[in-house]
Parts: C-alpha cells; structure tokens; sequence
C-alpha cells in the first residue's frame, strides 16, 4: 500500500475551522484549531494490513510557543504530548513523522490539542 495522504480540511474537526488564509498548504486549506485544549482533527485512515505505519503529519506554528498534541488511534493514545514547536511563520509548513500501530481496515487517528493554545495549523496527515 503506497502513501495516501488526508487532508485535514476534509477530515471531522472539533472546535476548529478549514482555512486558507496562509500560504504553502495542499488541497483546499488547512485546520486553524481553536487556541483551546481539547480542540482536535479525526481523520478516518484505511490499512490494507495490521502493523506498524510511518504517519507524517504537516503543520505551521507561527509563534514562539510549542502547540503539543496527543496522536490517538482508535480511541488509545499512541503518541502523548508531541511538540509542534514554532516554524517561524505561518506559511512556513513542516512535516512530523510518528510511528504508530494500525489495524486492518478502518482507523481513526486524532490529533488532540492538550495546552491552551491549541493545536499548530494542520494541513494533512499521510500514512
Ligand atoms: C493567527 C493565525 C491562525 C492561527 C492562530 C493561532 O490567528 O492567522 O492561522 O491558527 O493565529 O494562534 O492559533
Ligand atoms: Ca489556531
């Protein structure tokens, strides 16, 4: 199974909004989260099979303070407090890779705001 990426503007977004209003993203937009703990994007990911995966995800952080979010999958934390640390502008887009475990078939993999601030910009995730 080759690379599939998902864009975050077309996945569930909970206290969060599609934008496009800075530059360098794919697809349509991205997510600006709400600067709020608990704001999240849930992208449902297909696997042809069980196992570990590499899951890339884009983002931008136009300010100097870290924006760490828990990487859920299926409900289970896989990754907890994962540093989205400043990119230096909000058009400046970098990619973060985890690995994490999937199931065959239909997944749900979240990426949670855990402080105040929220989540970065989030453009896609590719798995
Ligand atoms: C600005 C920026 C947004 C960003 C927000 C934030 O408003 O334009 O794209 O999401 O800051 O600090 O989260
Ligand atoms: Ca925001």
């Amino acid at each position: 199974q080759g690379t599939v990426r998902y864009e975050a503007e077309n996945a569930v977004i909970s206290r969060g909004v599609a934008e496009s209003n800075h530059a360098g993203f794919s697809g349509t937009g991205f997510v600006n989260y709400d600067n709020a703990a608990g704001s999240y994007v849930q992208w449902t990911v297909n696997a042809a099979a069980a196992g570990p995966v590499s899951l890339r995800l884009r983002y931008a952080n136009g300010t100097s303070t870290g924006r760490p979010m828990d990487v859920s999958v299926n409900g289970t934390t896989a990754a907890a407090g994962v540093a989205f640390n400043g990119t230096g502008a909000w058009t400046t887009w970098q990619t973060r890779t985890l690995t994490v475990d999937l199931n065959a078939g239909t997944n749900t993999i979240r990426a949670t705001a855990t402080t105040s601030g929220g989540g970065p910009n989030v453009d896609y995730i590719e798995v």
